[in-house]
C-alpha cells in the first residue's frame, strides 16, 4: 500500500503565484512598464481558467504587496487605475466562468473607488464554486501574521488559549488550505513576503518566464514538477524507515 503521505497528489488544491516579470517583459518590448501590468492582467485570466480546468479549488495571486507603494507614483496610480479596469472588463466573464473573487489585503489604504469594485467583485461572485481566485492586493505575509494577532487581542484570547490553528482562523485566507504548489515568475527565487504563514509546507517552482508569458504550457510544467514531488510535511518517508529496518 502506497503511504498516503508519499503519494503524489496530482493536482494541487491550492496554488498561490508570485505574477513576477511585467516590467521586464515591457522593457524588452521598449514599452512602458503599464503595458507589461496590462498583459499581465490577461495572463492572470487565462491562468485562473487553465487552473480551473485542471481543477485547481483554489488560486492566490500576488497582485499589489505591502511594499510596491515604494514604486514610482506613476506605476502605483496605474496599477490602481488598471484594477478598475480589469474589474469592468473581465468580472462578468470570471463570474460567468463560476470563479469566485475574494480580496486579501488591507483594504484601508486604497480609495472608495478601488475598495467599491471589490466588494462588487465579491458580491457578485459569491455563489460561485468553480474556483476560488484571491487577489492579495496591499497584502504583505508580515502585515497579515500582525493583523491576525490583532485580531485575537481584540477578540479577548487568552496567550495559553492561542494554537496555530486559533491563530489560522484570523488570517486573511482562514477560508482555504494551504497552499500546495507556489510558484514564482520571472527568475527572482525569493517570497517576498508573500503568504509567509501558510507557504510553511508549500512546494516551491520557481520559473524564469516572465508573468505575461504565462500560459497553459508553464503551468503545465509547474504542475508536473509539484506531482514529482514527495510531500512529508516534517514526517520521516516510509522508505527511509523501511531501510532502517525500523
Ligand atoms: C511584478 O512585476 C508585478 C506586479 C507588481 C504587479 C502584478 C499585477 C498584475 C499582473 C495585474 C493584476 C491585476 C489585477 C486585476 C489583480 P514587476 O513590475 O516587478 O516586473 P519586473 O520585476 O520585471 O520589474
Amino acid at each position: 500500500m502506497i503511504d498516503p503521505i508519499e503519494r503524489p497528489a496530482a493536482v494541487p488544491r491550492h496554488v498561490a503565484i508570485v505574477m513576477d516579470g511585467n516590467g521586464r517583459w515591457a522593457k524588452k518590448r521598449y514599452m512602458p512598464r503599464f503595458f507589461g501590468h496590462k498583459q499581465g492582467v490577461d495572463a492572470l485570466v487565462r491562468t485562473v481558467l487553465a487552473c480551473a480546468d485542471r481543477g485547481v479549488e483554489y488560486l492566490t495571486v500576488f497582485a499589489f504587496s505591502s511594499e510596491n507603494w515604494k514604486r514610482p507614483s506613476e506605476e502605483v496610480s496605474g496599477l490602481m487605475g488598471l484594477v478598475l479596469v480589469a474589474v469592468s472588463k473581465y468580472l462578468a466573464k470570471l463570474a460567468g466562468d463560476g470563479v469566485r473573487v475574494r480580496i486579501v489585503g488591507d483594504r484601508a489604504q486604497v480609495s472608495d473607488k478601488l475598495r467599491e469594485a471589490w466588494q462588487h467583485a465579491e458580491d457578485s461572485t459569491r455563489h460561485n464554486t468553480r474556483i476560488n481566485l484571491s487577489v492579495a492586493f496591499n497584502y504583505g505575509g508580515r502585515w497579515d501574521i500582525v493583523q491576525a494577532c490583532r485580531q485575537a487581542m481584540a477578540a479577548g484570547i487568552r496567550p495559553e488559549e492561542l494554537d496555530e490553528e486559533r491563530l489560522n482562523s484570523y488570517m486573511a485566507l482562514s477560508y482555504a488550505p494551504d497552499p500546495d504548489l507556489f510558484i514564482r515568475t520571472g527568475g527572482e527565487v525569493r517570497i517576498s513576503n508573500f503568504l509567509l504563514w501558510q507557504a510553511a509546507y508549500s512546494e516551491l517552482v520557481f520559473t524564469d518566464c516572465l508573468w505575461p508569458e504565462f500560459g497553459t504550457a508553464e503551468l503545465d510544467a509547474a504542475l508536473a514538477q509539484y506531482a514529482r514531488r514527495e510531500r512529508r510535511f516534517g514526517a520521516v518517508p516510509s522508505r527511509a524507515l523501511a531501510t532502517s529496518g525500523s
